[in-house]
């Protein structure tokens, strides 16, 4: 290993600066030539690179989004698009390339590897929900920043006696709905992977607690429900929350939150997993070996084969689930 480079590809995600920085430093600490490519897939492919020094990576890591840039590149996944990205490695004689990204980075990752260009994946998406990994960079910046602005919509909310419906992001995942809704308190929090029925699980709830002189609510709604959410009739949140109003005589708003929660300064959490991350998949490569994804299971940071990886199921702690409805009440 002479070359390795490094890139950030799908949603950008806070702390992704931090495992740049930490796979440039270690990189270039190691001898080894570090090259940063600019918008993921789409860089590579384009020969958008630059190469990396000590000082390159300066000054970011408590930065929010990505100095690399980041891109979604379907040309990637054609086989035009994918020897395209070979020739160019073979042009700048990459040996190795750190991809920071979600599960689609992955598979590009692992497509790269079979064609001859060892690649090691960093889980940075705010959504938590690769499978290999407990933890994912971005995922507790995006969490806290949930939490400050549902506290925000909830004085607003409590003032003037009403239900807030709050739909957070997370793709097909929960995780941030879920544990955004115990930090906040909601009374209903509904996430892809449990079944829910609006009536039983929002207004019945909201009911209830009515009957004990609760005045105002917040439904925590992840944006992965749509699909179950319009089974039942419900146009998003804003269908769900005109449905709430018209059934409880409860004044009710929606507030999609949107890309508020990929933004801003990562947490300490962030930036230590991310750094720790970077390093360990700089090792990888260092000592020769790819196809790998590195991922962080029980506070512990570990390696899987990228297939192996890419078939591993994950399921969201319906424990938490079980706590939130008892105690939200
Ligand atoms: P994330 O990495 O956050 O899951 P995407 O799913 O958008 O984000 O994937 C990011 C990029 O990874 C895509 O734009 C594409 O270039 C590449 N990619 C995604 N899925 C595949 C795949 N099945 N095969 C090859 N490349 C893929
Ligand atoms: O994967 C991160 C994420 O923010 C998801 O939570 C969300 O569904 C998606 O990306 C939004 O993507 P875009 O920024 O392309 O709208």
């Amino acid at each position: 290993m002479n070359t390795i480079a490094v890139l950030t590809s799908g949603g950008d995600a806070p702390g992704m600066n931090a495992a740049v920085r930490a796979v440039a430093r270690y990189g270039c600490e190691s001898n080894l030539r570090v090259l940063g490519i600019r918008r993921g897939y789409q860089g590579l492919i384009n020969n958008d690179m630059y190469e990396m020094n000590l000082r390159s990576v300066s000054d970011i890591i408590h930065r929010g989004g990505t100095t690399l840039f980041s891109a979604r590149c379907p040309e990637f996944k054609t086989e035009e698009g994918m020897q395209k990205a070979v020739e160019v490695c073979k042009a700048n004689e990459i040996d190795g390339i750190v991809v920071i990204g979600g599960d689609g980075s992955f598979r590009g990752a692992r497509d790269l590897s079979l064609r001859g260009v060892p690649c090691v994946g960093v889980p940075g998406t705010i959504d938590n929900d690769i499978a290999c990994c407990d933890y994912t960079i971005g995922y507790d910046t995006a969490l806290n920043t949930i939490m400050d602005m549902v506290d925000r919509i909830r004085d607003t909310t409590e003032s003037h006696d009403r239900c807030s419906v709050v739909e957070v992001m997370g793709r097909r995942a929960g995780y941030l709905a879920l544990n955004g809704g115990i930090a906040v308190g909601a009374t209903s929090i509904l996430i892809p992977e449990h079944a829910f029925d609006v009536k039983t699980d929002v207004i019945d709830r909201m009911a209830r607690t009515q009957e004990t002189g609760k005045k105002h609510f917040i439904v925590m709604l992840a944006e992965g429900c749509a699909d179950m959410l319009r089974e039942q009739g419900f146009d998003g949140a804003i269908g769900l929350a005109n449905y709430i109003e018209k059934n409880t005589n409860v004044e009710s708003r929606a507030t999609i939150l949107g890309h508020v929660q990929r933004g801003g300064s990562p947490t300490a959490k962030d930036r230590i997993v991310a750094s720790k991350m970077g390093y360990r998949a700089v090792e990888l490569l260092k000592n020769g070996i790819g196809n790998r994804v590195v991922a962080m299971q029980h506070d512990e940071i570990l390696d899987y084969d990228i297939y192996e990886a890419l078939n591993m199921e994950k399921h969201i702690d319906m424990d938490i689930y079980k706590i939130a409805m008892h105690i939200s009440i």
